[in-house]
């Protein structure tokens, strides 16, 4: 039908595709959260070793709970967005605390976690509980949005996606999604000619006219801000010269930001690490000094 995936088509194409993720060979609740913390903001290639490395260190929400904040920020090292670091160790506590160390496998107790939105609680229910929920990240809304030919809110979009989950194949499903958005829904260049549902896309048949539908549609993302020169860049120099373990006096603030030469360097280094501290990733000692927490 126009407007609507044709689920068959489409499990046909995502059958046996990139099954060598190694997250999708687990039903572990921690190692899915995990990796889809990871995968928010990161190339999937990058995400791989890390997440083996990650697991092995905190192989528990137990595990990652009784660890210093400083060793689960030290271990995302790499990955950048380190916020996230500090939201999967307040998790963890919660997960440790409330749940006997268990993720939870309800959607109302995950969206209260740390940190964990619509798309992250709905991949857990998804990919570690193999429940029939939709979840849509940037990719699977841009699909969405190009099958009905209009930008959605974000009620219509989830609404949308839910209906299409075929009954008892929730993983298979939503994992075809990603992978459909991923690799041929992209956002540039879409790969229309091979798409498996080309037939029902309203705005392939419309004649893919600009403005692409998928742009400013509900989960889209707008894409990330240039990192190289940026305050973010400076500020997660800050962080991992914190990581090998040092404290930072504030006279080296700069320098640990690499922004000698910078116009307003001294004033911007104080306020990264200032957003350190605010963010958790840091803390300040009573002599100015910062460190890891
Ligand atoms: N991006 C987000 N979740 C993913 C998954 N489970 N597999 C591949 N890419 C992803």
């Amino acid at each position: 039908m126009l407007g609507s995936p044709d689920v068959e088509a489409v499990l046909a194409w995502s059958a046996g595709r990139r099954d060598d993720l190694p997250w999708r060979q687990t039903r572990d609740p921690w190692a899915v959260l995990v990796s889809e913390l990871m995968l928010q903001q990161t190339q999937v290639s990058r995400v791989i070793p890390r997440w083996h490395q990650f697991l092995e260190r905190f192989p528990s929400a137990p595990a990652c709970a009784n660890a210093p904040l400083g060793d689960v920020v030290t271990e995302w090292a790499g990955l950048g967005y380190n916020r996230r670091a500090v939201n999967l160790h307040r998790a963890a506590v919660v997960v440790t605390n409330d749940y006997a160390g268990v993720v939870p496998d309800d959607l109302e107790a995950l969206l209260a976690l740390p940190g964990l939105g619509p798309y992250t609680a709905r991949a857990v229910l998804a990919f570690a509980y193999e429940q029939d929920m939709a979840v849509v990240d940037t990719n699977v809304g841009r699909i969405l949005a190009r099958q009905r030919g209009e930008r959605l809110s974000a009620r219509v979009a989830q609404t949308f996606a839910d209906d299409i989950v075929p009954i008892g194949m929730g993983w298979s499903w939503n994992q075809g999604m990603l992978d459909l958005g991923a690799l041929v829904c992209t956002k540039r260049a879409p790969k229309c000619d091979v798409c498996p549902t080309s037939s029902t896309c309203a705005w392939l048949i419309g004649g893919a006219i600009e403005p692409d539908p998928a742009i400013g549609s509900a989960a889209v993302s707008k894409g990330q801000s240039k990192f190289v020169g940026s305050f973010r860049e400076g500020r997660a120099r800050l962080l991992d010269v914190l990581r090998t373990g040092i404290e930072i006096p504030p006279e080296q603030f700069q320098n640990a930001c690499g922004w000698n030469d910078r116009d307003g360097g001294a004033l911007d280094a104080v306020r990264a690490a200032d957003s350190l501290v605010r963010d958790g990733l840091a803390v300040k000692r009573c002599d100015g000094a910062l460190a890891l927490p």
